[in-house]
């Protein structure tokens, strides 16, 4: 007898999001009901960001979140959007050495229910992003602006505006693709970087602070909804003047698929 075909229970699947004819919409989620909220208003991919560091925790940086508290948030946020597709942070010092990472990387996928996790990182995180390929961990590279050297950067900085920071950039991005790299966020660079990036290599390419010629967009929620109390440039506050967080969160997805977010002056040259 034929198999039925079951019903898709998880619609959205990485190679769902390669075959994605419109820009992939990504926001952040650290607990339970947000996430839920975004999985309503037709968000494509949660991130368990390490900026739950900053916005939930209140540090200065994401250097002291520790892996048990990735897990822990990963956690909240795979229970309350039990089939959306999860990514979270390999957080400051815990992406080291193919063992440790994975190891911790292990953790968060068995214990915590990601799906894919994501690595800050320049061309040299190759090596274990191989690694954790091979194992069958999903992985999304996090290039451009790196929050985790902060205190390298002495700040945060947009990268890349010089011709030879720019073209090491790009080699990350190739670099890190031909490792097995799944997705790759950009993080602060001009927008026709962004833009180059997003042409050059095979993955999709998600920006913040990249402009609109990339792949898709990635907003930390609490910027989405206007209570940072230093926005970024790249950032909008979707929540104002309309009637819910729901429907601010229903605005950045329709702005992002539509093209219209980011706009030019939210880019950076
Ligand atoms: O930690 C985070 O939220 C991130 C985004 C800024 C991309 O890495």
């Amino acid at each position: 007898m034929k198999p039925q075909e079951s019903p898709v229970t998880h619609p959205k699947t990485l190679p769902d999001l390669w075959r994605a004819e419109h820009p992939i919409t990504m926001l952040t989620a650290y607990d339970a009901s947000f996430a839920r909220l975004a999985v309503e208003a037709g968000i494509d991919v949660l991130l368990v960001g390490d900026s739950l560091g900053m916005v939930v925790q209140g540090q200065r940086d994401t250097l002291s979140v520790t892996l048990d508290e990735m897990v822990y948030h990963t956690q909240l946020v795979r229970r309350g959007a039990p089939h959306a597709l999860i990514v979270a942070d390999m957080p400051f010092l815990t992406d080291h050495g193919i063992d440790l990472t994975l190891r911790n990387a292990g953790r968060l996928m068995q214990e915590a229910g990601a799906d894919m996790v994501k690595i800050e990182g320049s061309a040299n995180k190759a090596p274990l992003i191989r690694a954790l390929t091979d194992a069958g961990i999903p992985v999304c590279a996090h290039i451009g602006l790196l929050p985790q050297r902060v205190r390298q950067l002495g700040g945060y900085k947009v990268q890349g505006r010089v011709s030879e920071d720019a073209g090491r950039i790009l080699h990350d991005a190739e670099v890190l693709a031909d490792a097995g790299a799944q997705l790759m966020v950009v993080e602060c660079v001009p927008s026709a970087l962004g833009t180059r990036i997003a042409q050059s290599i095979d993955v999709p390419v998600i920006g913040i602070g990249a402009g609109a010629g990339v792949d898709g967009q990635v907003l930390v929620m609490h910027d989405l909804l206007g209570i940072n109390p230093h926005p970024a440039r790249f950032v909008r506050d979707f929540l104002r003047g309309r009637g819910s967080i729901l429907q601010a969160m229903q605005a950045y997805g329709e702005a992002v698929r539509n093209r219209s977010f980011p706009a030019e002056h939210e880019g950076f040259v």
